[in-house]
């Protein structure tokens, strides 16, 4: 009781929660020899100064971004709220530097924030619609709280003109490449060294890697739907061939090559001839591409499984000589694939 006296004392409460780092004592209204006194007057809060700073900063002044977002989320009437505008403009924030991400990698293992989907989610059901753009040739209408990034040359990320657009709320890393016309999603996370080329999607809250190359059409599928969806994530050095597909959650472990072509969905079964598994997606785990994979457009039989459907479907299968598609890994990277793949360093 002594210690929420002394804070009292100190501290009028304001509706304006505390910035991260900051001392309450300039934000107090006591002019400064009354503070003097106050704090000359009462060791223990020199003592409290001293000791728990953190304690000082973070509570009871400044929930933090995340158990905000959290509250935020959960209320039924968000809009009425006159802090969640402001809370949901810190967070887009953090997410366009870098500082939060949808997913990130601890100790070897990647962990989803699904908090970070929540606060993308409360900036729509935030947002009013209003006009963007130029005017005259080129106009847009968007929820305002999703504007496209503006570049500067400090950004160190080229984005080549031609039709591309880049969402606030996206990590862009510097030395970036963004071939006309790409589009980067809210929530995406570009790392260091990667190219994303023409016609290409990085979609909401993908994670993509240093040094991926994402060939002309690859489209790399965002999470905001459905629901559930967990991002998909491009681990350091992939190439991700023209026209691939990646969905649903799919992990592509670091130094995979995807073939010009290849589609991968949670539902989608991957055949490895070299070490003869097939690696599926779980209820709980995505499909999983390893580590330095070759992954080319395959097709396989239809199977029939226990059940008459599968094996009506089957049946007509075989009568019409059709198969399904389905990718299959034909190697693991090897100097000829390095070859073949590697990037023209004067371009970049
Ligand atoms: C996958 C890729 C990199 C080839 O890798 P590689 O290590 O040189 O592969 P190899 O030539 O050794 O082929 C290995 C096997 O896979 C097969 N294969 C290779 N690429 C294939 C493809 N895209 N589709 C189907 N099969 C393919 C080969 O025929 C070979 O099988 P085989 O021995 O039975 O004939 C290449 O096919 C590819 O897709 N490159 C990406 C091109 C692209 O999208 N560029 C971007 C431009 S913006």
């Amino acid at each position: 009781m002594a210690v929420f006296d002394c804070l009292r004392g100190l501290s009028k409460p304001t509706n304006r929660p505390l910035a991260a780092g900051a001392s309450f004592l300039p934000t107090t209204g006591i002019p400064r020899s009354a503070k003097d006194h106050v704090i000359e007057t009462n060791p223990i809060i020199l003592v409290l100064i001293l000791l728990v700073p953190g304690f000082l900063y973070t509570f009871p002044f400044m929930p933090s971004l995340k158990s905000s977002i959290e509250r935020l989320a959960a209320l039924g009437e968000v809009e009425h709220d006159p802090s969640a505008r402001q809370t949901f403009l810190e967070f887009r924030e953090a997410l366009t530097q870098g500082k939060i991400r949808a997913a990130e990698k601890i100790h070897g293992r990647w962990t989803v924030n699904a908090w970070v989907k929540q606060g993308i989610l409360l900036g729509f059901r935030l947002g009013q619609l209003a006009e963007m753009g130029s005017g005259a040739c080129l106009s847009f209408v968007d929820k305002d709280t999703f504007p496209a990034r503006q570049f500067s040359a400090a950004d160190h990320v080229r984005v080549v003109p031609g039709g591309s657009s880049v969402r606030e709320g996206a990590y862009v890393a510097p030395s970036v490449i963004c071939m006309p016309p790409m589009f980067i999603n809210v929530g995406a996370y570009v790392d260091e060294g990667t190219l994303v080329d023409s016609h290409a999607l990085v979609g909401s809250c993908a994670q993509i890697g240093k040094r991926v190359h994402l060939s002309a059409a690859a489209q790399i599928g965002g999470v905001l739907e459905p629901v559930n969806a967990a991002p998909v994530i491009i681990e350091d050095d992939v190439l991700v061939g023209g026209n691939c597909g990646v969905y649903e959650g799919t992990l592509v472990r670091a130094r995979a090559v995807l073939g010009a072509g290849t589609i991968l969905t949670r539902s989608t079964p991957l055949y490895d001839l070299v070490r003869g598994e097939i690696h599926r997606a779980t209820l709980d785990t995505p499909l999983e591409v390893p580590e330095n994979a070759v992954v080319v457009p395959g097709s396989r039989a239809v199977t029939s499984r226990q059940g008459s459907s599968s094996e009506v479907k089957k049946g007509a299968a075989d009568a019409w000589g059709l198969s399904l598609y389905t990718p299959v890994i034909v190697k693991y990277r090897d100097q000829k694939t390095d070859r073949g793949i590697e990037l023209e360093n004067w371009l970049r």
